[in-house]
């Protein structure tokens, strides 16, 4: 029952299968020409999937894993849609070995996970867990087995309790420095095998949200100075981790940031609003990730905070700027559209109709441009050359049909629009090498629990079964064919 078949996926994919030998025999094989030419992809383009450990890996007390912020917040009263939490979550802590089966059936060549920085340092620094890595050392032979690339992050949101008891962990810089520590621990037993390491995923979530609005771990509701400067000790903790990978890890190792770029789209593509759009970009971008790749934060960011602007030394912008091999870019919802305007700063944001379409998350507006913008203005504004899509999918309602198949139908629309957007980027030359699909399978959703379902494959959290759905089929011959449509 949770195994995956191959015979399984043939059944799925078999009807476009069937379809596509019965067109090539009509044409005599031949590749038909022109504007119904497949849209394909760089014949090294990386496919891949994403999850992170709060969210699949459960066993939060096995192993001398200590708590994090997340089981703290979840285990609270009122903070989860569903009233769940990461204790179990998918299992994956025991069953990554099937888990690594399903990335092989879908014929992806890389996985992006996160390590759980409460298993290695449950108190967050000092003397490591001497069982904290064991896990991702299975993990990775596992993935290396089936001859599938690790990328790994170093943080998914899951801070160790200890750091945020100790000193309200990312209001404080000793913070950024455990991170550093945590980072060089990691680079020296892992970069053997692992290549490429992201650091933060999604500053621009985590800490807004669990900062400022209150709606995430932790759950804190400060004013801006204080989420300025929590923002500020997270870009200089991926700094020091930039550092500390470099210093501890083998040479050739790689790293980056994961984040969800605050998206700014030309309303109407003229030259006027396309310029507008890439100085809203480096604008609304500010406080991280221009600052990451620029050393600097803007006259306009620094203007706009006021006094409450995050303190800093020149010394520390050194550190944050430290050259990265890649940026990764979260894609899902487009952020602003944007116009031209005479009046500084040279842009301005239009509001979005009520009647704008969505997936079934209300926050996931559907705007398959945002894949080819977001790419193409950050390579432009910071002079990027190496761009991984770090994350792009849609949650869905994802029903078992009575025939025991999942045809979400909506996620293969949502996903089909996006990668022809990805396609043409590249095209274009956006230097995208690679596209990470959120998720491998349903999971633990943070503040909605598990009511939102993001995977390919469909868990049944009752009895851990996992079933592909229909859009598992579909990423699978978009890879074995590496383009979208035939
Ligand atoms: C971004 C986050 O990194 C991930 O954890 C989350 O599940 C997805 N968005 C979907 O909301």
């Amino acid at each position: 029952m949770f195994k995956v078949s191959r015979r399984h996926f043939a059944k799925l994919a078999g009807l476009s299968a069937l379809a596509l030998a019965t067109l090539a025999r009509s044409r005599g094989g031949a590749a038909r020409p022109g504007p119904y030419a497949p849209a394909s992809f760089p014949k090294d383009f990386l496919w891949g999937t994403a999850t992170s450990a709060y969210q699949i890996e459960g066993a939060a007390s096995e192993d001398g894993r200590g708590p994090s912020i997340w089981d703290t917040f979840a285990h609270a009263e009122g903070n989860i849609g569903d009233r769940s939490n990461g204790d179990v979550a998918c299992d994956h802590y025991h069953r990554y070995k099937d888990d690594v089966g399903l990335i092989r059936e879908l014929g992806a060549k890389a996985y992006r996970f996160s390590i759980a920085w409460p298993r290695v340092f449950p108190d967050g620094t000092g003397t490591p867990n001497p069982k904290g890595l064991d896990f991702y050392d299975r993990l990775v032979d596992e993935l290396l087995r089936s001859g599938i690339e690790p990328y790994a992050t170093l943080y998914h949101w899951d801070l160790p309790q200890a750091l945020q008891d100790r000193g309200g962990g990312w209001l404080s810089s000793e913070t950024s420095r455990a991170f550093g520590d945590y980072a060089g621990h990691v680079a020296t037993r892992l970069s053997d095998r692992v290549k490429s390491f992201f650091t933060v995923n999604e500053c621009g979530r985590f800490v807004p949200f669990g900062y400022g609005l209150g709606i995430d771990a932790p759950g804190l509701k400060l004013p801006d100075a204080q989420v300025n400067q929590a923002r500020h000790h997270v870009a200089l903790a991926h700094g020091l981790a930039v550092q500390a990978i470099r210093a501890h890890g083998r040479v050739g190792t790689r790293v980056g940031v994961a984040e969800n770029i605050s998206t700014c789209l030309p309303a109407i593509d003229t030259p006027a609003n396309i310029e507008a759009a890439a100085v809203a970009t480096r604008e609304l971008n500010a406080g991280f990730l221009n600052v990451i790749l620029t050393g600097q934060y803007t006259e306009g960011f620094l203007n706009y905070a006021g006094a409450n602007a995050p303190k800093f030394t020149p010394d520390e912008l050194k550190i944050i700027s430290s050259p990265n091999d890649f940026l990764g870019l979260n894609i899902y919802a487009p952020g602003y559209y944007i116009v031209a305007s005479d009046r500084p700063p040279g842009f301005s944001v239009l509001p979005i109709p009520s009647s704008f379409p969505h997936m079934s998350s209300d926050w996931l507006r559907i705007a398959p441009e945002t894949m080819y913008w977001a790419p193409r203005l950050a390579a432009e504004i910071w002079n990027v050359d190496t761009i991984y899509i770090t994350e792009n999918g849609t949650s869905g309602i994802d029903k078992l049909h009575p025939d025991g198949q999942v045809y979400d139908l909506d996620r293969i629309m949502f996903l089909r629009n996006y990668l022809t957007q990805l396609q043409r980027a590249i095209t274009d030359g956006v230097p995208v090498r690679g596209y990470f699909l959120w998720s491998l399978m349903d999971n633990f959703e943070w503040i909605f629990g598990y009511e939102k379902r993001f995977g390919l494959y469909r868990v049944d959290f009752e009895t851990q079964a996992r079933t592909p759905k229909l859009s598992a089929s579909f990423y699978r011959d978009v890879i074995a064919r590496n383009a979208i449509g035939a």
